[in-house]
């Protein structure tokens, strides 16, 4: 029986992932702004699965209160699942600086300050595993997103450097790449359905990665053959294309 930290834990994607690690017996920590959300969801996992569910109160923007925040509770966990992130909007971040700050400060500063704080943490005892939610809009820059892709690029890196420098220390990190997800996010917007995950995928998904150790992952396969046709589009024919 494992502990399971989730940031970010009143998404859609992040409530799978607590059905899935509560319904094999474990620990929940569901941290988030949303504390009444989080204590309905806490109070449903707990009846449903016997397991213990704690809301508390995290927010990603709040970067001096992460040590802190990670220290109240109490107990280690052995699993801590970063799945907090920000679309925002393209448009709106390319002239306002506060909505392209807010953008950048969720998906990669945030994440940054308090997984820095577990990284130190599981490196000083030699166990752990960190799983970060990024995206597939991080591995090449696109006039509809690059704000969010850019500072998902930051995540993934971030997360390489993490693994690269863990890895002695027994301590797992697994980037998670989605590419479309039917979610809060995503609500309104034409996605392809056969490119396009239910959030139950990356519960599943994430829970036998974890469990494999697995360093990348795609969700959809198809994603890991998109990304590299994208990524070998020569530059002069990729700036020329509405993406
Ligand atoms: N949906 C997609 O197509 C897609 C594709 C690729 C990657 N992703 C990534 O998958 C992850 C989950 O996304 P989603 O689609 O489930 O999005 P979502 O429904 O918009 O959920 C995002 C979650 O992040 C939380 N959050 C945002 N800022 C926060 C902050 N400052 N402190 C604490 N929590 C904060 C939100 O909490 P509140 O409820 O308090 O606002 C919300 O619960 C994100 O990292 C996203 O970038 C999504």
């Amino acid at each position: 029986m494992s502990t399971v930290l989730i940031l970010g834990a009143a998404s859609d994607v992040a409530m799978a992932c607590a059905n899935e690690y509560a319904k094999k017996g474990n620990n929940l920590f569901l941290g988030g702004r949303n504390m009444d959300q989080l204590a309905i969801n806490a109070n449903d996992l707990q009846i449903r699965y016997q397991v213990k569910a704690k809301a508390v109160f995290f927010d990603a923007l709040a970067f001096d209160t992460h040590a802190a925040f990670y220290q109240q509770l109490g107990e280690r966990p052995d699993i801590t699942i970063c799945v907090f992130g920000l679309l925002g909007d393209q448009k709106v971040s390319a002239t306002n600086w506060e909505e392209c700050k807010r953008v950048i400060e969720s998906n990669y500063v945030g994440a940054v300050s308090i997984l820095n704080v577990v990284a130190n943490d599981y490196e000083r005892v030699k166990q752990g595993t960190i799983v970060g939610i990024s995206s597939v809009a991080g591995e090449r820059g696109r006039q509809s997103n690059y704000i969010y892709g850019s500072a998902k690029a930051g995540f993934t890196a971030y997360l390489s450097g993490l693994r690269n420098r863990l890895t002695t220390s027994g301590v797992t990190v697994l980037t998670v790449k989605p590419g479309f997800i039917y979610t809060k996010m995503t609500e309104g917007l034409k996605l392809p359905k056969p490119l396009t995950a239910k959030p139950e995928d990356l519960g599943r998904a994430i829970a036998k990665a974890v469990e494999k150790k697995k360093n990348v992952i795609y969700v959809l396969p198809i994603w890991r053959l998109i990304m590299l046709i994208i990524r070998t589009i020569p530059e002069g024919i990729f700036k020329k294309l509405k993406l």
